[in-house]
């Protein structure tokens, strides 16, 4: 393939998604605006049929931002990464409260997603003042990805995720660690792999692209850092980021 093909693919992909957007927001619009006017004469029927186009509409929009980030991430160049010192703490804050609104957005009526809210938590062990000269817009999305899955992977009732930052000197690590399903040996080499996605009982319907992983390894590696796994089926994984401490 050629990079002038490369070019025309990530042209047509952002076009793709751009042309998608306002049909989408325009159909969840709508679906909210019924939903709200007659919120208590709606059939049972009904009321649950528009909640379902909402959650469904909702998803759709995430594949299709998900699609552009990948080919926004991979387009990028490393000279063109707008490097700057910003502290882990909050950056791992925001992150955190982007996956966890992500995973109500999914939940479908406001009581679902209050039990999202109550049983999700994300814990932060991080130094305060921990500083990185990195993209920050692309480190959050980065550990974004790494919390939304340890939160959709998890069978758990009560979902705890632990991030972890430490100063080895040279370099930092972020570890993001879950209790959910874990992922068998075999597969842990191929997660990094686009459009792969573990297919068996315990993954259940399968959500999103299989894209999330290798877009967290391309802004990783945008860095010159390393991205590994340590997992255990059925007890959980541990995602860890090291990045150079420039
Ligand atoms: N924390 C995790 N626990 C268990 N399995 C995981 C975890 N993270 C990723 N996986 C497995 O790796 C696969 C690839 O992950 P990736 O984030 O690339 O895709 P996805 O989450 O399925 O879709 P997308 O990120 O595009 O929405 C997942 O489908 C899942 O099978
Ligand atoms: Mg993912």
């Amino acid at each position: 393939m050629t990079k002038q093909d490369l070019n025309l693919n990530a042209q047509t992909l952002t076009m793709i998604a751009h042309k998608l957007r306002t049909p989408l927001s325009i159909i969840t619009g709508y679906c909210e605006a019924v939903q709200a006017q007659s919120k208590h004469s709606l059939e049972p029927f009904t009321a649950k049929a528009l909640e379902e186009i909402s959650v469904q509409g909702t998803h759709l929009s995430q594949l299709v931002d998900k699609l552009a980030d990948f080919n926004k991430v991979f387009a990028i160049a490393e000279q063109h990464l707008k490097k700057q010192p910003v502290e882990l703490k909050p950056l791992i804050k925001e992150s955190a409260a982007k996956a966890l609104a992500m995973e109500e957005s999914l939940a479908g009526s406001a009581a679902q997603a209050d039990t999202v809210r109550r049983g999700t938590f994300v814990e932060t062990d991080c130094p305060a003042q921990l500083t990185i000269t990195a993209d920050a817009p692309l480190v959050r999305l980065c550990i974004e990805e790494l919390l939304i899955n340890a939160m959709k992977f998890n069978n758990k009732t009560e979902k705890v995720i632990k991030v972890q930052c430490l100063n080895h000197g040279n370099s930092v690590s972020i570890s993001v660690r879950d209790y959910g399903i874990g992922i068998r040996p075999q597969d842990v080499n191929r997660v990094f792999e686009p459009f792969y996605q573990v297919d068996d009982d315990l993954t259940g319907q399968i959500t999103g692209w299989g894209l999330g992983l290798p877009m967290a390894q391309r802004i990783v590696e945008l860095h010159n850092g390393t991205i590994s796994i340590v997992s255990d089926r059925g007890l959980g994984s541990i995602f860890t980021i090291n990045l150079p401490n420039l």
